[in-house]
């Protein structure tokens, strides 16, 4: 490429998530070049600039349009992801874009349209399929261990944002409607209506829930305008059942608890520090893994999302994590709660919208870098190996020699 063979980034929004995750990383990637960072609260980008040595730019354009970025991390409140995306994919940027991808199905599609005409890349940041026990569980499921797999009950829940969000405190933009669209459904449970049909390698078809605000306070001292509590019953596309519930009134540790129950056995997810995976069979045989953990909010563990982006972008290949998956999964969360509006059971609308896409690109850019040879793919396993607790690292812009000689290093060891 005309450019360095490295993946030039742009960040947008310098919260919880750029800060942990998304710079932390990607300031750790040989592959990958931090370029700049906006926040429209200043101080927050000037704070993740003095750590990971990015530049500072002054607004959303500074981003979108600077020609010397690649790829985008979108990392604001959920309203913003569509529009963002949909500007970066236009002026020819890959997009890694958190999750909840948007704040609604025809917003959704059009994100995942509009990379399509454009030939563009869209990930989105759903990192619990790249955590250890839910790799190890996924090829234990392949294998079938315990058998056909026939219901589940999966949680995700802890104490709620406000302490999490770099916005502290009852007025964080996570309780309000208009900025998150849903509370720890579209938070917690997304993730959640993710990680299940990757497990399973089904979908979610039909949801029947309870969606409540039960605890959370605003800064008035009023209930939220979002959900604060989650119970819902799911029915995939080969007919297995499940339980899944978000909460963020799970006050103490998180739980981040799915068990599986099939025709041999049971497995369980989480509930065990020191064999995160458990296997229970109907012999009375017991398997016991010593995987990595699960990342909680207090405890974070290298998501491998920024990485695999980068892999992808370089490889030239499909992002796993794509946006179709991440539609699915906002598909679901919206059938929950239009099970809850309506008292029924509602079919999950896992077919995109059809939607009208404007996907003239707004400026030109060039190809990809092509690699030597088409790259064999490390399993993503390999990446999601937990973090050192490397603190973060100033990483000095590699010269384009060095650069491209760590892109031709990379591409022997992968031959
Ligand atoms: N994958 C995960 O496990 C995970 C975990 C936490 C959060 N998230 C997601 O990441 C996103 C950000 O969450 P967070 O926890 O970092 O929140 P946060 O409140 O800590 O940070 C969000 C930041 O975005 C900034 N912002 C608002 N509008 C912006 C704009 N137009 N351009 C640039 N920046 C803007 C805000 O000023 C704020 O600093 C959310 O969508 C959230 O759901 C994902």
């Amino acid at each position: 490429m005309a450019k360095e063979e490295l993946v030039r980034f742009g960040i947008l929004g310098a919260g919880s998530i750029a800060l942990f995750r998304h710079a932390l990383e990607l300031s750790q990637n040989p592959y990958a070049k931090l370029v700049a960072v906006y926040d429209p609260i200043k101080s927050r980008a000037e704070y993740l600039s003095s750590l990971y040595h990015v530049p500072v730019v002054d607004s959303e354009e500074a981003i979108i349009n600077n020609k010397n970025i690649d790829a985008v991390c979108v990392c604001t409140p959920n309203s913003e992801h569509a529009r963002l995306t949909i500007a970066c994919l236009k002026a020819g940027k890959d997009v890694l874009c958190e999750k909840p991808m948007a704040t609604n199905l025809e917003d959704a599609s059009k994100m995942i349209l509009t990379a399509e005409k454009l030939g563009r890349k869209l990930m989105i940041g759903h990192n619990q399929c790249l955590m250890s026990p839910h790799l190890k569980a996924k090829k234990l499921l392949q294998e079938g261990v315990i058998g056909k797999v026939m219901t589940f009950r999966t949680a995700f829940g802890h104490g709620g944002p406000e302490t999490w969000s770099q916005d502290k405190g009852p007025h964080t933009w996570f309780f309000k409607k208009e900025k998150a669209y849903v509370g720890c459904m579209g938070d917690l449970g997304v993730h959640k209506c993710y990680l299940i049909p990757w497990l399973l390698g089904t979908d979610i078809v039909e949801a029947a829930s309870f969606v409540a605000t039960m605890d959370k306070k605003n800064e008035k001292g009023k209930p939220i305008t979002v959900d604060d509590n989650a119970v819902c019953i799911l029915k995939m596309s080969d007919g297995v059942l499940g339980q899944l519930t978000a909460s963020w009134t799970y006050y103490g540790p998180e739980d981040n608890i799915t068990t599986i129950y099939g025709t041999e056995g049971r497995m369980i997810l989480g509930a065990n520090p020191d064999y995160p995976v458990e296997v229970y069979l109907k012999n009375g045989e017991v398997q016991k893994y010593k995987t990595g953990a699960v990342a909680t909010n207090t405890v974070q563990v290298k998501s491998g999302i920024p990485d695999l982006f980068v892999d992808c972008i370089l490889d030239d290949i499909k992002p796993p994590f794509d946006g179709i998956k991440g539609y699915k999964a906002l598909a679901a969360v919206v059938a929950c709660l239009e099970s809850n509006d309506t008292g029924k059971i509602c079919k999950v609308h896992n077919e995109l919208m059809p939607v009208k896409v404007d996907a003239a690109p707004a400026a030109k850019k060039a190809a990809p870098a092509k690699k030597a040879a088409p790259a064999k793919k490390a399993a993503p396993a390999k990446k999601a190996a937990p973090a050192k607790k490397a603190a973060p690292a100033k990483k000095a812009a590699p010269a384009k020699k060095t650069a491209k000689k760590a892109a031709a290093k990379k591409t022997a060891k992968k031959k």
